[in-house]
């Protein structure tokens, strides 16, 4: 049990509702390997419809929905797969795309924004006619992009690096664990951030307050493919309508109440801007992920987090910055707790 009376680690540390909990104990269910977990089936129907692709898999994390989504495309080792240094897939992921299926990555340094443009994603895909042992098989994205503070990449960026990708041959994947808090900020709906890509993954586990599961979409013509994957990572997960039931809930409701998580973020970066000067960069608060960079509280990252954790605040740290997140489980109580704690610290310090 966390002992932290804010826990700002990450939007995954969101405990079920009520109904979510009550819609779990009554969940009608079979065995998801058969294809036979009705609650599962329906989940996955209206997943693939809320990002408007023809079909879907529930599986327990979004790691296992990217490497199926990655492995789809991918023809085997010795191919590469492109994409940004510092995505999820390229940092956390890069050791499970290698033993699981052998993958490979060219990348690219983004810049702090996070994303690729047009012009990195064909510096990218450029074919290797010199050596010509260079095969990319794929194009990775992510959105909201996690390491860059939850920026959100602009739709227009995308459909530049998705006509690059199609004038290149070259399919695209996007990790869109926190694509509804990419929504969330009115520019896009899921559906069409999705357009642009062939597959997506996203997590019901974040924002949206599920306690388990995240779901692959894509082309129907992927779906068995998809389903043989899912059951080699081991992830056919048998009366898996119990937290199908959930996800559906998280689904419904979830994506309705982001805005509240990305006000408070922005009062919380607002708040601890205002006692530690040039600490936080405001422009990069888009959604619901605050980055605090320590050399203005004058203490070490890690002490940092310690000296919070012990003021009963839980953070975490992402590209040596401190990372705050906020959720479900967050009120404005939550926020002004966080709030003093950074300024008792800051009054600590001196500053
Ligand atoms: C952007 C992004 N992609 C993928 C994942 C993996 O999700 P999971 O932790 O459910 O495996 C995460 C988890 O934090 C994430 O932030």
């Amino acid at each position: 049990m966390s002992s932290f009376r804010v826990d700002l680690r990450s939007d995954t540390v969101t405990k079920p509702s009520e109904a979510m909990r009550r819609a779990m104990a009554e969940a009608e269910v079979g065995d998801d390997w058969y294809d036979d977990d009705p609650t599962v089936n329906l989940l996955q129907e209206r997943c693939a419809e809320a990002v408007g692709k023809e079909a879907s898999a529930f599986v327990p994390t979004g790691t296992m929905a990217n490497q199926i989504g990655l492995r789809l495309h991918f023809e085997g080792p010795g191919h590469l797969v492109a994409a940004a240094a510092g995505l999820h897939v390229t940092s956390v992921e890069v050791m499970t795309a290698a033993a699981l299926a052998g993958i490979a990555y060219r990348t690219i340094d983004p810049g702090p924004r996070g994303w690729i443009d047009a012009e990195q994603a064909a510096q990218l895909l450029e074919p290797d006619e010199f050596y010509d042992v260079e095969v990319i098989d794929l194009l990775s994205v992510e959105n909201t992009v996690g390491g860059a503070g939850g920026r959100v990449m602009p739709i227009d960026e995308l459909r530049a690096v998705r006509k690059v990708a199609n004038d290149a041959g070259v399919p695209i994947h996007l990790d869109g664990a926190r694509i509804f808090n990419a929504a969330a900020t009115g520019q896009n709906d899921a559906a069409e951030i999705a357009a642009e890509v062939d597959t997506v993954m996203f997590c019901l586990s974040k924002g949206l307050g599920a306690p388990i599961g995240s779901v692959l979409c894509g082309p129907a013509d992927m779906a068995r493919e998809a389903r043989r994957l899912k059951i080699l990572y081991g992830g056919a997960w048998r009366q898996a309508g119990i937290v199908a039931a959930a996800g559906l809930i998280a689904l419904e409701e979830g994506p309705k109440r982001l805005h509240e998580d990305h006000e408070r973020a922005r009062h919380l970066a607002e708040g601890v801007a205002e006692t530690l000067p040039g600490s936080v960069d405001l422009e990069q608060v888009e959604t619901n992920m605050v980055f605090v960079d320590t050399e203005a509280v004058g203490m070490p990252m890690l002490e940092t987090i310690e000296r919070l954790a012990a003021l009963g605040v839980g953070v975490t740290h992402s590209g040596g910055q401190i990372r705050m997140v906020t959720h479900l489980d967050i009120d404005d109580t939550g926020v002004a707790v966080a709030l003093d704690a950074w300024r008792a610290l800051a009054s600590e310090r001196g500053r």
